[in-house]
């Protein structure tokens, strides 16, 4: 009964986000005008007026990330389950921090997780944990990875290091490392750009060189990151030929697959992250292409030793340890207090079973083939190679931000700009389960009139090209 009241709710906002707008106008000063007017916490207001003053807010002043033509950065469309279990979760409110306080949901978070470990090929000694997204993965990745290397680093810290560490990566590689380099005292020079072949994939004779020249410079490096699915352009590093250098040198493997990780779940793409079965260290969002909400990302190692060595820590007015095979979280993760993260991701694989989430990604995949065929049949560049579905794209003489401007004052779709080389493109991702071949050629239709009706869009100077 619930659910099914939920449900009609469910539908109705996504029904009138599909009719309605993809991308808002609006100033923070109108927004802030119009708070100060309806909202004063000095005088209570009936939830019923204040859900409807804030929803009317959120439907018209954002973009919508769950309609069908918004193209964008990783955000997907999300499942009515997963949004079902965000309430459930926010009402029982249980605390993950100790196994004891929450052995259903800790449970539950361990079943789900050890399944996409599985999925992905790693050992059932895998140890994961669900985290705010995929930069709290990644950090998680680095912390780990640098307590195994360097085992005076957690009590000693990064100056008591022989020797400056260093990690591996492109410069497609997600730029949260760049914080977390910053965060765990390796320092931002302390990353190394490694050279990329025409498809943005990393070029392995390059990561040997710069490696070989900074061990013989008293550098200690001491990780590599493999992209799967890179953020501009979809790239995926060459993770099998990654994971026997790291063995081989003696490297931690660790695989971005923030995005890309759920392509493992379809048939058709599953090839592509062969190779992460070796990976030291993975990251995978559900609040990604698994369709739940934010926050939802997960982090896993094969080492398990490692993490809890890594978060180790010992609190005398923290409930006693959990008994047996299962770690207490706040052991085991970056994270303190913690909410109940992984039943959005549960609930919905409960629901949709593996074969529909199958469908979901290979429907999503085939709606992305179809809009870089279409583009390319106008008259569009594509600069990007990957099997997943996001196409950068872009035209002699096209003023990209102009360009922009108008796709979302038309409210054709919403795409955002990117850079490869250097050079600006148009990125245009699937990320909705509900995008159709209508929605494709709908925004291809209406792309090519941008370009027929407004001449300015085209006459961009050489250089901007
Ligand atoms: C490849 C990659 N890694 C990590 C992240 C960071 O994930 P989050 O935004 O969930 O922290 C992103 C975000 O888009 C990403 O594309």
């Amino acid at each position: 009964m619930i659910a099914e009241n939920f449900e009609s709710q469910f539908a109705r906002v996504q029904r009138a986000i599909a009719d309605g707008p993809i991308t808002p106008t609006v100033t923070p000063d109108e927004i802030r005008a119009h708070l100060q007017s309806r909202f004063d916490f000095a005088q209570p207001m009936a939830l019923e007026d204040a859900i409807l003053a804030v929803e009317e807010m959120m439907s018209k002043w954002q973009v919508q990330i769950t309609h069908p033509r918004y193209f964008g950065l990783f955000n997907p469309s999300v499942t009515f389950a997963s949004t079902v279990a965000d309430s459930l979760v926010a009402m029982y409110n249980p605390q993950l921090a100790s196994w004891r306080t929450s052995p259903a949901a800790n449970e539950i978070e361990k079943f789900t997780l050890d399944w996409v470990a599985r999925k992905f090929g790693l050992p059932g000694e895998t140890l994961g944990n669900f985290t705010s997204g995929g930069a709290e993965a990644n950090l998680s990745a680095v912390i780990v990875a640098l307590t195994r290397s360097f085992p005076g680093y957690g009590d000693l810290g990064a100056r008591s290091l022989h020797a400056a560490p260093a990690i591996y990566l492109t410069t497609e590689a997600h730029h949260s490392f760049a914080k977390i380099a910053h965060m765990t005292g390796i320092g931002r020079c302390g990353l190394r750009k490694v050279a990329t072949d025409q498809s943005l994939r990393m070029n392995l004779e390059d990561l040997a060189r710069q490696i070989e020249e900074d061990r013989a410079n008293g550098f200690a490096p001491f990780m590599v990151v493999g992209t799967a699915g890179t953020t501009a352009a979809g790239a995926i590093d060459p993770l099998p030929e990654l994971g026997d250098f790291c063995k081989t040198h003696d490297l931690w493997f660790h695989v971005d697959a923030a995005w890309g990780g759920a392509a493992i779940l379809a048939p058709s793409l599953r090839n592509c992250l062969h190779g992460i079965e070796h990976a030291d260290s993975v990251t995978c969002d559900a609040h990604k292409w698994f369709s739940v909400p934010m926050g939802c990302g997960m982090f896993l190692c094969r080492h398990p030793e490692n993490v809890l060595e890594a978060f180790r820590a010992e609190a005398a007015y923290m409930p006693g340890k959990a008994n047996g095979a299962a770690f207490d979280p706040y052991t085991s993760t970056v994270q303190w207090s913690r909410r109940f993260i992984g039943l959005k991701l549960f609930l919905s694989l409960v629901t949709q079973g593996e074969s529909g989430y199958a469908a979901m990604i290979e429907h999503q995949a085939r709606m992305g083939r179809f809009l870089r065929q279409l583009l390319s049949e106008s008259g569009w560049c594509i600069v990007n190679e990957t099997p997943l579905p996001l196409i950068c794209f872009t035209r002699d003489g096209i003023d990209i931000p102009r360009f922009l401007g108008s796709l979302y004052d038309r409210q054709i779709a919403w795409m955002s700009e990117a850079r490869i080389g250097g050079d600006p493109v148009i990125r245009a991702c699937i990320t909705s389960f509900r995008t159709t071949e209508q929605d494709v050629r709908q925004v291809v239709e209406g792309i090519n009139q941008v370009i027929e009706v407004d001449s300015e869009v085209l006459s961009a100077p050489t250089e901007s090209r």
